[in-house]
């Protein structure tokens, strides 16, 4: 087994975001690329001489190929223990557990979190900090800057590591232990909720559906939901991780995952129905014939986690994304407790978790999660409803309806436009950018603008400031549309308009058309079908 070092040519890596390098598959099946790129993130983190790493990814397509280049390289530059899950699985929020918990140096996930997988679908790759969450952007750009100058990398020329026998091996002087990728996450689940309590509901006739979408949450739903609270087999649908998700876009909202909406909707619903995303972070919480929004969700937990047993101290703050729904910020008041407003990533909650300003999270776009990982966490969330459902002994339309009454609700929807002409929609954005000014005061429907901005956030913790994270209008009254283009899409640009009404009299209004009015002043602003030819949204949350 020799050590080798490669001659290559500087790749054409698009800058990785916070949720890492997104791209085709085939992209990183081309020669030298995906090891130029690992060797970026080694050489971007300081090297990884020495170090312990955490390893494994969501299962598509490529993961287990580039599972091994991966540990072939991080031996060939002196790492000293990789920690892999068995046959290189490791869902997102186990793999930051894994980090935090063995004390390591940090660990490199494989995933394009809820894209479709395959190979003409896409792949992804990021490097998690020892907190166990994602790299923040000093980290990333210097990652980013060494793929423009990198001339060589490092590998082990070595046969392939078995990685489906749990144990402990070597690839050359590094050590391998091949880990089960899901034991360590149900002992932490463990310790948060009361799986006895929540057990006695299932025993007591509560059915649970749990589409896991032939991703990576899977064999994680089976151990908790079926062995460990007992369950019958069956309640976890789709649960075998496959490389291509069979066929299904794994991104947990009403659009994707309708087999199980229709499901929910129709005469035999479960009492609760729940589904995760590709990588395992994100939820989305259904009750029959009553769908959870994000940001309900988020305030739900809010209002009721201290009911959980490892949040029964309260919780020490919120934190919420700019375009999620105000619903948490009225619960933050009644409890008297901190609620921040973040650009949308998770790195932003990130820092105020370090520093233990808040310990609850969440983002309309289906990402829920707690200071106990540095991850948003779909099982987690999954979990929280279930012992507050247990707790209360309610079902998800009383827990609804009682926080509608006691809150008022924050009608809520997102609307996206896909595969824009990247052109267009930059056009499209800077054409707004350049109305805001003059917006305040001028009568949009029947509304009056009261301000129009693009957002900019100044991080409490790190001082950090960052620029143009979202068109915001917000009407005298305090409905408000926000505009801003994805981050996380592999084809042309995508465009999220973010829609958001507070009522407090009228709670059982269907949302498209209780925020008709916003949906038609936004479109009168912003003139999406005059920028893009795009006349209606493609997916509407
Ligand atoms: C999307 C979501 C965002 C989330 C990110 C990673 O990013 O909108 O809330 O943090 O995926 O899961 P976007 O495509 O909007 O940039
Ligand atoms: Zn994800």
């Amino acid at each position: 087994m020799t050590a080798k070092t490669i001659t290559t040519t500087p790749i054409d890596g698009q800058k990785p975001g916070t949720s890492g390098l997104r791209k085709k598959t085939r992209v990183f099946m081309g020669a030298h690329y995906l090891e130029n790129f690992v060797q970026a993130m080694f050489d971007g983190v300081g090297g990884v001489e020495g170090k312990v790493l955490v390893v494994g990814g969501d299962g598509r397509f490529h993961n287990d190929t580039a599972t091994q280049t991966i540990l072939a390289m991080a031996a060939a530059n002196g790492a000293s223990r990789a920690i892999v899950g068995q046959n290189a699985l490791l869902s997102t929020p186990a793999a930051s557990n894994l980090i935090r918990t063995r004390k390591t140096d940090g660990g490199i996930i494989l995933s394009a979190s809820h894209n479709p997988g395959g190979e003409d679908e896409d792949f992804g790759i990021k490097f998690n900090m020892p907190n166990g969450g994602p790299a923040p952007e000093g980290v990333t750009n210097a990652i980013f800057a060494r793929t423009k100058t990198l001339d060589a990398y490092h590998i082990l020329d070595a046969a392939p590591v078995d990685l489906s026998q749990i144990g402990t091996t070597r690839l050359g002087e590094m050590e391998v232990e091949i880990v089960d990728p899901v034991a360590a996450y149900v002992d932490l689940m463990r310790d948060l909720f009361d799986f006895d309590a929540i057990g006695r509901m299932i025993a007591g006739g509560l059915a649970v559906r749990f589409d896991a979408m032939c991703a990576i949450t899977g064999p994680y739903a089976r151990a908790i939901l079926q062995d460990a609270l007992g369950a019958p087999s069956g309640t976890v649908t789709h649960g075998t991780p496959l490389p291509d998700f069979g066929g299904m876009h794994p991104d947990p909202n009403p659009t994707w995952a309708h087999e199980l909406m229709d499901e929910m909707m129709g005469p035999n619903a479960p009492g609760f129905g729940a589904a995760s995303d590709g990588d395992g972070d994100r939820n989305m919480i259904v009750g029959p014939n009553c769908y959870v929004s994000p940001s309900d969700s988020l305030a739900v937990i809010a209002a009721n986690a201290h009911l959980a047993p490892g949040y029964k101290d309260g919780l020490k703050g919120v934190a919420r994304s700019m375009p999620t729904s105000a619903a948490v910020d009225r619960v933050a008041e009644a409890l008297g407790i901190d609620c921040y407003e973040t650009p949308t990533g998770w790195k932003f909650f990130g820092n105020l978790m370090d520093d233990g300003r808040v310990s609850l999270c969440g983002e309309e776009s289906f990402g829920t999660g707690s200071d106990h990982v540095r991850e948003k966490d779909g099982v987690w969330a999954v979990l929280m409803w279930l012992n507050i459902m247990a707790a209360t002994g309610k079902s998800v339309p009383e827990l609804m309806q009682d926080h509608w009454s006691r809150f008022g609700r924050n009608y809520y929807s997102r609307h996206d436009f896909e595969a824009i002409e990247t052109e267009k929609a930059d056009a499209l954005m800077s054409s707004l950018r350049g109305k805001l000014a003059g917006l305040p005061g001028q009568s949009i429907g029947p509304f009056v603008v009261e301000t129009a901005d693009d957002y900019a956030y100044l991080d409490p913790v790190d001082g950090s400031r960052s620029e143009q994270q979202g068109v915001r209008v917000v009407f005298e009254g305090g409905a408000r549309f926000v505009v801003r283009l994805s981050g996380t899409g592999t084809s042309g640009a995508t465009l999220r308009l973010y829609l958001e009404r507070l009522d407090t009299e009228h709670l059982d209004l269907e949302p498209q058309a209780a925020l008709a009015d916003v949906i038609a002043a936004a479109q009168d602003v912003i003139g999406i079908a005059a920028h893009t030819g795009h006349d209606a949204p493609d997916v509407i949350t």
